[in-house]
């Protein structure tokens, strides 16, 4: 029997004779794109070769790449386990061709390699190609000599393949492998590959790569067409080595095994409770391959996943009698057996399994709690009727006993029972608020912890450069200070002097690395918890660091230049408000991050429309200007006599940082700026309104900030364009055409609706009865208005000359009622007022009037026809 590793290497070697580089595989966590959780397909790491923005060595390559689907337009997650062929990590076989060969090669090289190198059957092979794409439908025929009834072809949805909502993309043909009609699922005996059946396998996806659509929703072509082909590992070998799922494979089976041997379970055993077997084989390889690769427990994106995944993994342990953590040893057998192809794994294999093993422990501790507290709540919602979790509940399983929604939503669906995800993700949101609240209340704490430590003032660096060699000066873990701290623990740290900034006067901190010799500190914010001290708040990667370590400080240079653009802007924008609003228009306060700017001044009223303009105006014309920025360090009484702008109640020291944007503005700042205006790019305004009384709030938005901001205007315009099939720049008439339309069409609804009341009066009259000989005439009619339902009232009174009317519609789904007496009756007595409100109670409202025209709403609407027949009563009891 051929293994999985066998197929891999000949994979690689057939094409690397036919003139294709071997590649190997890159880490699943995609380093060029950052609207990819993880790396999905085999293309992901040549995105940018195919669209041309860059160039390797060589035209054609090869990889077996490591893939995760569990989120976005290719997840598979809730597949895993019932599914025998889906997976949340997987290997991608491909083949690439970067404007090199076509699609003539691609087919001959599946061809060759499927029928000649792996021996399948052709019979059994099935290509399917894009609806109208001949050229492929004529190339199978010669090259495969197969009949056109052999080739299929199938629509977009099955045979268009695109990376994401971005990305290169182009039409597909898939071989289909035939696994025969003992395969069959779907019941019926002639079924064809376009039948949704276990029978047919998509094994290899062949992808003519043409076009690449952006952010903006645009497509455009390639630079030249290339190929990007797809065979998934699992199932090539499910299919070579002659089982009817990828789970028996010797990709899957020894874990599974270990794990059958762990539970203490029979084949027999193991087979008739499989599932949780394949779910623990699969997530045992995301596991491995997810921390080999960097990514550590946590609660949000990549590190939420891995938690996920692992504890789902545990909880489905569970299911199989495991009390007790197995999946460091589940994980190993993926070290053992994949190791040799991915070193990674055998590299980090110990920090692997010490890290599964404490993720595990940490949620095993409260997973039967959980547990139990799930099943009293799906047996008390239960007894109630109900069948959704409550968001907040769901909430509490993860934050009190570390269920992922995940877990929850398939423990509770296995219960029958379905989530309140939006729920969840609401007592989500209210925590996070909450924390934010903690944080503060936590850096006073800090504040005092510094001062304990009596260290010297940090030299700042940063305006000058964006890397320096420093020294370690303290280390703070868990609040207190520490000597030295290893791989994975989030400290902060203190540096002798440091390019980072720390978040002061409204501009965020820097973020970054610190580096040294096998160490790896990744800088996730910076402060400044004492005035001059700075510190760097951070999460080791790799390595250890102490006290007195020399390291490489380097902050993340893109984004501080998105910073940066904002900052300068933010002067700009002051500069700008006070010239068209008046000098009382000063800053109050900022916010200066990487994807926007927030500006708060003294201002009464709402900026008009055409102030914003203006304001917009002067601060791109500045742009335009390309305006040198400079700094420069003065006394603050001498910058006060240049009439630089300081800010109310702000401390400056005596020497104080001018920045000055030449002939524009002036004003007291440490931030760190642009050198020039013309590198902000553009500018927007996002937002103006209030925040407290005489204070306006400006978001606005710079460089990349400004671009997507117009692009996703510009994909809303292009969205209504195409609803109300305009042409370019005639939405809105087009919108206001509809609106017209619509309005007289509402018109002509409520004439014919009036119409056919009117119609109505007549055949109603007759059924007026006689009460101790007064002619009372009630009825439920259909009304579009108040109007209508009165008109109809006269209508009655004028013919019965003498009478009690009521009438009742429902209006807006509320009911409503009206009563309507002749003069001659008022005076024996009758009062419409009373009649109507005693009436609407019983639809649960009430109401009055005048004698001789009254009207009354109420709240049930279902009880119309009572409340309106019940005048007759009413009018009786009133008579006699
Ligand atoms: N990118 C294609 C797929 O994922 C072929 O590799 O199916």
């Amino acid at each position: 029997m051929i293994t999985s590793a066998e197929i891999r290497a000949r994979f690689l070697r057939y094409f690397e004779e036919h003139g294709h580089t071997i590649v190997q595989s890159s880490s699943l966590l995609p380093g060029n794109d950052p609207t990819l959780l993880f790396v999905n397909a085999g293309m992901v790491p040549f995105k940018d070769v195919f669209t041309g923005a860059e160039v390797r060595p060589y035209l054609r390559a090869t990889t077996s790449q490591k893939c995760m689907r569990v989120s976005g337009k290719h997840n598979d997650l809730d597949s895993v386990g019932p599914s025998p062929r889906h997976h949340t990590f997987f290997e991608m076989l491909g083949n690439f061709s970067f404007g090199d060969y076509f699609k003539r090669e691609a087919i001959t090289f599946a061809w060759t390699f499927l029928t000649k190198e792996m021996g399948l059957d052709p019979d059994r092979l099935w290509p399917t190609i894009y609806t109208d794409d001949d050229e492929a439908f004529a190339l199978w025929q010669e090259i495969a000599g197969l009949p056109p009834e052999r080739i299929t072809r199938l629509d977009a949805k099955s045979n268009y393949w695109s990376m994401g909502d971005t990305g290169p993309n182009g039409p597909c043909s898939e071989i289909i492998y035939d696994r025969g009609p003992e395969a069959c699922t779907c019941g019926n005996p002639n079924c064809t590959l376009a039948d949704e059946c276990d029978r047919w396998l998509e094994l290899w996806n062949l992808v003519f790569m043409q076009f690449e659509t952006h952010a903006d929703g645009t497509t455009t072509p390639l630079p030249r067409p290339s190929i990007d082909t797809g065979l998934g590992l699992e199932r090539i070998t499910s299919v070579l080595q002659n089982v009817d799922n990828n789970y028996d494979t010797d990709v899957f089976m020894p874990i599974m095994e270990r794990m059958r041997e762990l539970a203490g379970m029979s084949i027999q055993e193991m087979r008739a409770n499989i599932v949780p077997f394949r779910v623990i084989a699969d997530h045992s390889r995301a596991i491995a391959f997810l921390i080999a690769d960097g990514v550590m427990p946590g609660n949000e994106g990549r590190n939420y996943v891995l938690r996920m995944v692992l504890r789902r993994a545990a909880r489905f342990g569970r299911k199989l009698g495991m009390d007790r953590p197995f999946l460091a040893e589940t994980t190993q057998v993926v070290i053992d057996t994949m190791g040799q192809h991915y070193v990674e794994l055998v590299e980090r294999g110990a920090f692997i399994k010490d890290v599964v093993t404490q993720e595990e422990e940490r949620f095993l501790q409260t997973l039967s709690v959980g547990l139990t507290r799930l099943e009293e709540l799906t047996s008390e919602l239960g007894s109630q009727g109900k069948q959704t979790i409550p968001g907040d509940e769901a909430f509490r399983l993860y934050d009190t006993f570390g269920f992922p929604l995940e877990l929850t939503r398939d423990a509770a669906e296995e219960a029958g029972f379905s989530v309140d995800e939006k729920g969840f993700a609401a007592a989500m949101a209210a925590q996070k608020e909450r924390a934010r609240g903690a944080t503060r209340f936590a850096a006073d704490n800090a504040a005092e912890l510094y001062r304990s430590l009596d260290l010297k003032p940090t030299v700042f660096c940063g305006y000058e450069t964006c890397d320096t060699q420093a020294t370690v000066l303290a280390i703070v873990r868990n609040g207190e200070s520490v000597s030295s701290a290893s791989e994975n623990s989030e400290i902060s740290i203190v540096l002798d002097t440091t390019p980072f900034y720390g978040e002061s006067g409204g501009q965020v901190g820097d973020t970054g690395y610190i580096v040294a010799n096998d160490l790896v500190i990744e800088v996730t914010n910076s402060t400044r918890p004492l005035p001059g001290l700075f510190a760097h708040h951070a999460i080791i990667r790799t390595g250890t660091v102490s006290v007195g370590d020399s390291v490489i400080a380097q902050v993340d240079e893109e984004r501080r230049l998105d910073i940066a653009r904002n900052h300068t802007a933010t002067h700009l924008l002051h500069r700008a408000l006070r010239q068209i609003l008046g000098e009382h228009a000063a800053q109050s306060g900022s916010l200066v991050a990487p994807e926007h700017l927030r500006f708060d001044f003294s201002h009464l009223s709402a900026m008009s429309t055409e102030q914003l303009r203006q304001v917009e105006d002067i601060v791109n014309a500045e742009i335009r200007q390309d305006a040198p920025v400079s700094t420069r360090e003065t006394s603050l009484d001498e910058a006060r006599q240049q009439g630089v702008i300081a800010l109310f109640g702000e401390k400056y020291g005596d020497r104080v940082r001018v920045v000055n944007v030449e002939g524009f503005s002036s004003e007291l700042c440490g931030g760190t700026h642009l050198h020039s205006t013309g590198q902000i790019g553009c500018f927007f305004i996002k937002s103006e309104a209030s925040v407290g009384s005489g204070l306006r709030r400006i978001e606005a938005v710079t460089g990349r900030g400004a671009l997507a901001f117009v692009r996703n205007h510009m994909d809303r315009l292009n969205r209504v364009g195409e609803l109300v099939s305009s042409r370019p720049g005639e939405e809105a008439e087009r919108v206001a055409a509809l609106m017209q339309e619509v309005k007289d069409q509402r018109k002509n609804l409520q004439d014919l609706q009036r119409e056919i009341a009117a119609k109505s009066v007549d055949s109603l009259t007759d059924s007026a009865v006689e009460i101790s000989g007064t002619k009372v005439l009630t009825a439920v009619v259909q009304a579009v208005d108040v109007d209508t339902l009165r008109d109809m009232c006269d209508q009655f009174r004028d013919k019965l000359g003498s009478g009690v009317v009521g009438l009742g519609a429902v209006i807006d789904e509320k009911p409503l009622l009206i009563v309507s007496i002749t003069a001659d009756l008022v005076k024996r007595g009758l009062h419409a007022g009373k009649l109507a409100g005693a009436a609407a109670r019983l639809m649960g409202g009430g109401g009055g009037g005048k004698p001789h025209m009254a009207q009354a709403g109420g709240k049930d609407a279902s009880k119309i026809e009572k409340a309106v027949s019940n005048i007759k009563q009413l009018v009786t009891d009133a008579l006699n």
